[in-house]
């Protein structure tokens, strides 16, 4: 997986878009059939590229959860996250938010594909531990095979944020990447108490994930998640309440995103 692989199709977007200017298009009508060209063929072949990975499972067994799985589209899980604006850009800024520093130890719950663990590897460099946990086998067969071809030093385990696997005290930071939304509403207060187990005194959890859109445009979009528990209590703006019945000692709202997406960061009390 190449770091530069989002120049393919801007290239080839330029490349088309040259080719209809040469026999007469306008620039505009050029830009826009190239676009739509590049986009669909993109789409073709990522899907098709994915889809044909052999994806090899866990030897272990699966925990149960509650939460929702998202098995089906780990294949291409990858492929339309930047798409989608969840890019390296993006995970880099989670991090950010989250101050991972070099040496420290971190958990990243839900860690699906392991995208966002992979990078925070880098961050800690040799004398830190990354740790992404996710229920779903392919998910992490996925992560396990990345980590490898990257020759990452994040390791993958198969588990359930209401049941981690770790000691007490154990974590500097715990990330969750678009993972809240995943639970119903009382494994969401059983996850986050979880999280607060295993972080050391004086350690910090970084949620990132859907809030109440702050543009109303977006309900236009969004209302039914209105209708389904799991993301009923997040677009009505009431996540941070879960922290506070979890036992954090307080949870502040550290930016946003796209007018949809928060970041919430909270201490365990020293
Ligand atoms: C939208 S994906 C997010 C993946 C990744 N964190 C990211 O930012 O791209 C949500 C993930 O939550 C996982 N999940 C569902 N229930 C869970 C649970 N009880 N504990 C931990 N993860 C869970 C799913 O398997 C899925 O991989």
């Amino acid at each position: 997986m190449s770091r530069f692989a989002w120049l393919g199709p801007l290239l080839m977007l330029a490349a088309v878009a040259l080719i209809f200017i040469l026999i007469g298009a306008t620039r505009r009508s050029a830009l826009l059939i190239a676009f739509i060209i590049v986009f669909s063929a993109s789409m073709i072949y990522g899907i098709v590229r994915a889809l044909r990975r052999r994806i090899e499972l866990p030897p272990e067994p699966a925990p149960k959860t509650r939460g929702m799985l998202l098995e089906w589209a780990a294949p291409v899980y990858d492929f339309y996250c930047p798409w989608i604006g969840l890019g390296r850009g993006f995970r880099k800024l989670t991090l950010r938010y989250a101050g991972v520093r070099a040496g420290e130890h971190i958990l990243d719950v839900g860690c699906g594909t392991g995208v966002l663990t992979r990078i925070a590897a880098e961050a800690v460099g040799p004398d830190g531990s990354v740790v992404g946990i996710d229920p779903g086998p392919k998910m992490i067969g996925i992560a396990r095979k990345n980590a490898a071809l990257e020759n990452s030093r994040a390791v993958f385990r198969l588990a359930a944020i209401e049941d981690l696997p770790f000691e007490d005290n154990r974590f500097d930071c715990v990330l969750s990447s678009f993972m809240m939304h995943h639970l119903p509403p009382d494994l969401k207060v059983k996850g986050l108490a979880e999280v607060l187990r295993v972080l050391k005194p004086g350690g910090r959890l970084l949620v990132v994930d859907i809030d109440k859109p702050a543009n109303p445009l977006w309900w236009l979009l969004f209302w039914p998640l209105l209708l389904w528990s799991f993301t009923r209590d997040q677009v009505s703006g009431r996540l941070r309440d879960d922290f506070l019945r979890a036992g954090f000692p307080g949870v502040e709202r550290a930016g946003g995103r796209f007018g949809l997406l928060s970041f919430w960061k909270a201490y365990k009390g020293k």
